[in-house]
């Protein structure tokens, strides 16, 4: 599997992954789908702050993203960062969400960070299963900070420390 920074002409991709998580599934607390404007500012933000968006696939192809941004906007904060991961739906099961992590996990070390957090849904087991693998480990349990589909969400924070 190639795992490669995203391009602009990925956006398509990645909105129908990312909307496809809204519709179906406790993973992103949206409840309403979005457009590809938002996805191109979403894009455009992560460049500018110097933040990797990644894509699992061959050029042309995106079986799924991963990236990370700031946690909180604060200075105090700025070796923290919240990650991200989605594979689609018919993609799922074959090292894909491992493929993009491991990657991830490399970049944020290479760029000073010190802490990835991953704030995950707490019925979301494939995720929670996924992080545990690569060593995060659970620092926080939120209940009932979140509702969709008329059913009241916790929030489990899973954090992994990157270097000394
Ligand atoms: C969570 C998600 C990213 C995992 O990606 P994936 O490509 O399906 O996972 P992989 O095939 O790389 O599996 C890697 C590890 O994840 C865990 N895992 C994946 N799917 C799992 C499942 N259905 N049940 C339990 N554990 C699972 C396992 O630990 C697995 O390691 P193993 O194969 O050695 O057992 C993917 O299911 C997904 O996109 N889900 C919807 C969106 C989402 O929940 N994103 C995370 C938001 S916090």
């Amino acid at each position: 599997m190639t795992v490669r920074p995203a391009i602009e002409a990925d956006l398509p991709a990645i909105l129908g992954i990312y909307n496809d998580a809204v519709l179906h599934t406790t993973a992103i607390w949206n409840w309403n789908t979005v457009d590809l404007a938002n996805r191109q500012a979403w894009f455009e933000a992560r460049a500018k702050q110097n933040y990797p968006i990644l894509v699992a696939g061959a050029p042309g192809e995106v079986l799924g993203y991963a990236s990370y941004g700031d946690w909180r906007p604060f200075d105090g904060y700025r070796y923290t960062v919240e990650h991200s991961i989605y594979v689609a739906q018919e993609a799922r099961g074959r090292g894909i969400g491992a493929g993009l992590l491991e990657a991830l996990i490399a970049m944020a070390r290479e760029g000073g960070k010190h802490i990835m957090l991953g704030g995950i849904e707490a019925g979301n087991g494939a995720s929670l299963a996924l992080h545990r693998r690569f060593g995060f480990v659970e620092t926080g349990r939120m209940p009932e900070v979140g509702q969709k589909f008329g059913k009241w969400l916790d929030l489990v924070f899973m954090q992994l420390r990157l270097g000394e």
